[in-house]
Parts: C-alpha cells; sequence; structure tokens
C-alpha cells in the first residue's frame, strides 16, 4: 500500500475538517497563541496533520476512523482564549481543566460522535487521570505533545508578532 504525501495529508484534513474549520468560532483560534509564536488555529491544523501521517506510517487504517481523526485533532482545543492572558485565575488550571471545556465548546457548536467527545475530552492524558477510549484518541493525544513540544522550544517564538485585536 502506498504511504500518503505530506501535500495528501494536508488535503485530507482541509476536506474531512471543512465544517470545523470554516465555523466562526473556529477563527478566535486564529488570534490566540499556543506554544510560542504559533496560534492555536495552527497548532490544531499541524496536530491533525500528524495524527493523519501517524496512523498512515502505523498503518492503522483498518482500525483508524480518518474522518473523526481529524475532528477530533482539529477540536482538541477548542477553549477559545488565550490562556496566556492575565485574568482573575480562572486559567490557571488551564492544562487540567481545558480538555473539557474545547469539548464543551465543540459540543454546542458541532454534532460529534462518541470517539471525537472521548479524545477531545482525554487529549490531556497522562495529566488528566483517564485514559482515551479510542485508538483516534491515542493518536490525537501524541500528536499534541510532540507538536506541543516543537513548537515550544522553536526559536521563532522570540519573534512574536503582536496579535490582532
Ligand atoms: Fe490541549
Ligand atoms: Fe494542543
Amino acid at each position: 500500500m502506498r504511504l500518503l504525501t505530506r501535500v495528501e495529508i494536508q488535503r485530507l484534513v482541509a476536506e474531512h475538517g471543512r465544517e470545523v474549520l470554516e465555523h466562526e468560532h473556529m477563527q478566535i483560534e486564529r488570534g490566540c497563541y499556543q506554544h510560542g509564536n504559533v496560534t492555536t488555529y495552527a497548532h490544531s491544523i499541524r496536530v491533525a496533520c500528524l495524527a493523519v501521517w501517524m496512523a498512515d506510517r502505523a498503518r492503522l487504517w483498518r482500525r483508524v476512523d480518518l474522518k473523526s481523526l481529524i475532528r477530533a485533532a482539529l477540536l482538541h482545543d477548542y477553549f477559545l482564549y488565550d490562556w496566556h492572558d492575565w485574568d482573575d485565575g480562572t486559567h490557571r488550571w488551564h492544562g487540567f481543566t481545558h480538555g473539557g471545556a474545547a469539548l464543551a465548546n465543540a459540543h454546542s457548536d458541532f454534532e460529534l460522535n462518541e470517539i471525537e467527545r472521548d479524545s477531545i475530552a482525554r487529549h490531556m492524558f497522562p495529566l488528566t487521570p483517564m485514559p482515551p477510549r479510542y485508538i483516534e484518541g491515542y493518536l490525537v493525544t501524541l500528536a499534541d505533545k510532540l507538536s506541543a513540544t516543537k513548537e515550544t522550544l522553536s526559536l521563532d517564538r522570540f519573534n512574536k508578532p503582536s496579535r490582532p485585536r
């Protein structure tokens, strides 16, 4: 079986993720920094592409639902605030709580299946106690950890442009 190219993976994400990517609330993520100088929007697309790449290279297509994997990856950080902003402390537990916040927002904006719901809610495992129930969830969790580490360690973070208001 032939392996997917980078461009093919990007096309799959654009196609299966269209409803999510075009939603007006998803545009909020374009103005929120996630790690270093990477916005949550760009981070979510990277996580989706990496998760598809891993499923492809590990030959998991008989066990993975492509569309659910892409949608869960795109929505895993759908908490819709910039967690670096100073506030009264409500985001202090961000690492522990944002899976739940992302799921609540995603649930009100989209029709989600069980795989998507579980994978979004539990993507911060092992920081949060419940492991994902589906293989798609493990792929999202792993792709997220790898992307976050790369983005945080990137030297580009020192060139953070000021956010559009
Ligand atoms: Fe997250
Ligand atoms: Fe993330």
